[in-house]
């Protein structure tokens, strides 16, 4: 473990994302910007985080939950006072990591590193800094002749001359506390923005000739802030094609990772093959050798080994090993399908259990019902399950065979063995090894079957009513 404590900065409201949520609750890939921050600190080893909240505390708590120490912020008076407020919390701490709660890209090696740098050099502020073609928006490092720190200048407060500095501050820092805490209560809002800055206490370091270090990631990507939805866009492109390629790496094939969308939740067994426009999210298991899409979207289901998934929608199912779904089947939530079980074209299932080896080939909905064993469903089947008011069970025990077209109105069982015929409305319980049939006996009306000209009359041979 580092001896660091974190503190992240998200009280602010994140104006220009133009949104009711706070900024930092936004999602990319199925976690929210401040969650990718907290993995960061934690996968470097980090046991401690500080969370600054204020704008939108209450949803931000909610969402995140109670695991986390959380201080408030309130008014919002800049990343100083932000920072400020996490001076009890950190108790007697040494090093204070500072972090942003809009840096999702952060690699976890490089906060390691910064904290190393912080450690080995004895400085009382160590500063993660990029290089980047377009610096504005970002404070800027300013170095004096010999090359050494002297402060950060804010975009909104620097001179045209300031402005071509491209070397930015990341927002994110070391700090030695018994420095920090006494140059934080110092701070003055002498600026633009009217804000208490943090980035002042460097230049007041600089001042008491106190040692300040920086460390310059060679990856400018991972401390791009999110401010705005087409900066969140673009981090969203990145994640996912970390989190395909990690996927890849690890024996999934992906045909085309630009077109495929996984969560960061999700986890793939090798020798599955995803297929493009697939959509996979949430709390999501697909084990070894699956073939999913293209064109399907799964959230928070399990899928077993050797299943194929083609055009479907998959939402908080359980899906066995060596099934056949699609394509354009809509599996809905408490659906669980048994070993090698067949969904086709224009199937719905809801919270319905289909045991091993059954088929539901075409054109069904089944709600509420068990199926057995090596089930034939025939195309066109329903489960009426809902008399209005209130859902019903339907039972089919194994090897039943439904006919074609038929209705099946619940509660209703169909037992072992036993066959519904084709178009039966079947309002009750079937007999184990019996055939049902419930529809109008055929009638055969010889010459009736010829051309009307009106419904209803029935023309002779000559052209006589
Ligand atoms: C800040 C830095 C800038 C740096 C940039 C990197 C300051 C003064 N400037 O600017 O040098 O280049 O980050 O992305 O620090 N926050 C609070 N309370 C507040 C104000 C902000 O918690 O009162 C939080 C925000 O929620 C956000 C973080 O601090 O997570 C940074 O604030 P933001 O307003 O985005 O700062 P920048 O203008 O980007
Ligand atoms: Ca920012």
């Amino acid at each position: 473990m580092l001896e660091a404590t974190a503190v992240i900065l998200a009280a602010g409201q994140g104006k220009r994302m133009r949104s009711a949520i706070p900024k930092v609750l936004h999602r990319l890939a199925g976690r929210t910007l401040v969650e990718y921050v907290l993995a960061a600190a934690r996968e470097a080893g980090i046991n401690k985080s500080i969370l600054v909240i204020g704008h939108g505390a209450v949803i931000i708590r909610e969402t995140l939950g109670d695991n986390y120490n959380y201080v408030l912020q309130e008014p919002q008076l800049g990343t100083g006072h932000a920072l400020a407020q996490a001076r009890e919390a950190a108790g007697q701490a040494d090093t204070i990591l500072v972090l942003s709660g809009d840096v999702p890209l952060l690699k976890p090696g490089t906060l390691a590193r910064l904290i190393e740098r912080h450690q080995q050099s004895g400085a009382v502020v160590t500063i993660l800094t990029a290089e980047v073609d377009n610096p504005s928006g970002y404070g800027r490092i300013k170095r004096n002749k010999e090359q050494r720190v002297t402060g950060i200048v804010e975009d909104k407060d620097a001179t045209p001359q300031e402005k071509q500095i491209n070397e930015i501050n990341s927002g994110i820092y070391c700090f030695a506390s018994s420095f920090l805490w006494p140059a934080l209560a110092s701070l003055r809002p002498d600026n633009v923005q009217g804000e208490y800055y943090l980035t002042d206490v460097v230049a007041l370091a600089c001042q008491q000739g106190l040692p300040i270090a920086t460390l310059m990631t060679d990856t400018p990507e991972e401390v791009q802030g999110i401010n705005d939805r087409a900066q969140l866009a673009r981090a969203g492109a990145v994640l996912r094609r970390r989190i395909n390629t990690s996927l890849m790496l690890a024996g999934v094939s992906i045909i085309d990772p630009t077109a495929t969308y996984i969560d960061i939740t999700v986890k793939i067994g090798a020798d599955s093959v995803i297929y493009p426009g697939t959509i996979i999210e949430g709390a999501t298991t697909i084990a070894d050798g699956c073939i999913i899409g293209p064109g399907t979207t799964i959230r928070d289901s399990q899928v077993g080994p050797g299943t194929t998934i083609t055009q479907a929608v998959v939402q908080q199912c359980s899906i066995g090993p060596d099934c056949k779904i699609g394509p354009f089947a809509y599996l809905r939530p408490g659906t669980v399908l048994e070993k090698g079980v067949k969904v086709g074209d224009f199937v719905e299932i809801k919270a319905s259990l289909i045991g091993p080896g059954s088929k539901v080939p075409h054109l069904t909905y089944l709600g509420d019902t068990t199926v057995g064993a090596k089930v034939n469903i025939g195309a066109g089947t329903i489960t009426c399950n809902y008399d209005g008011q209130k859902k019903w069970q339907t039972i089919i025990e194994n090897g039943a065979f439904i006919g074609s077209n038929a209705n099946l109105v619940a509660p209703v069982k169909v037992g072992q063995g036993a066959k519904v015929g084709a178009g039966s409305t079947i309002t009750k319980d079937v007999p184990a090894g019996a055939l049902a049939i419930a529809r109008q006996r055929q009638v055969n009306l010889p010459q009736r079957g010829k051309k009307n000209d009106e419904p209803g009359r029935t023309i002779n041979e000559k052209g006589e009513q």
